[in-house]
């Protein structure tokens, strides 16, 4: 089983989500000895964003850059993304790996009746943190959503959430959040 586990928040050791994605993937290791985990940290080793000359072809390292995440994600039986919810959305370091594997003809491709995801068959884990509490399907949320909607797009259709939220909010709130979190995780 190979695991891609990716981390983008900025937070280093305080973060959530990266305590989180951890957590998810100790907890594959545990179920799945032969587990080997690919090891992506957004914040520590940055992918420029997404320019005219890298769409086009025209910069041959970041081709290669892009065609290795690309594989990558292809390759990758589960995909586990530590994302913290920034301005209701994602990190720009993790919107920028979307942006290089989101790729047309690679990972999806478009057909007469509509696009169709090329590289569904995995399980994407989305370890989630929030300062605040939105629930399930918030207006506010651009942060879940997008994931949801760009791995949806992908073909990925077994998506689960671990989700601590609220942790902005207060010690008691923050350490309940987590230690809920924590539980799904134990779950799987
Ligand atoms: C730049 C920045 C923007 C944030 N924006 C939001 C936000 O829009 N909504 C929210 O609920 N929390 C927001 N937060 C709080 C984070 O979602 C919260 O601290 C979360 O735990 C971050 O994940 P991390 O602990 O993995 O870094 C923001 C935090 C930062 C640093």
């Amino acid at each position: 089983m190979k695991v891609l586990h990716i981390d983008s928040s900025i937070l280093g050791d305080a973060s959530v989500s990266r305590q989180l994605s951890q957590a998810i993937v100790k907890q594959l290791q545990a179920g799945n000895s032969t587990a080997e985990v690919q090891y992506l940290d957004l914040a520590q080793q940055e992918i420029p964003h997404l320019t005219a000359d890298i769409l086009m072809g025209q910069n041959a390292e970041q081709s290669a850059l892009g065609e290795k995440l690309i594989q990558q994600y292809l390759d990758a039986d589960v995909v586990v993304v530590g994302a913290a919810m920034y301005n209701f959305g994602l990190s720009s370091a993790l919107k920028a790996w979307i942006d290089r594997i989101a790729v047309a003809g690679k990972t999806f491709k478009y057909t007469e009746n509509g696009a169709v995801g090329l590289a569904g068959d995995k399980k994407v884990y989305i370890a989630s943190s929030r300062g605040g509490v939105y629930g399930d399907n918030s207006p506010a949320d651009f942060q879940e959503g997008l994931l949801k909607t760009v791995f949806g797009f992908t073909g990925v259709t077994d998506i689960q959430v671990v989700r601590a939220e609220g942790v902005n909010m207060g010690d008691e709130l923050k350490s309940k959040a987590l230690s809920d979190a924590l539980a799904q995780v134990q779950a799987i």
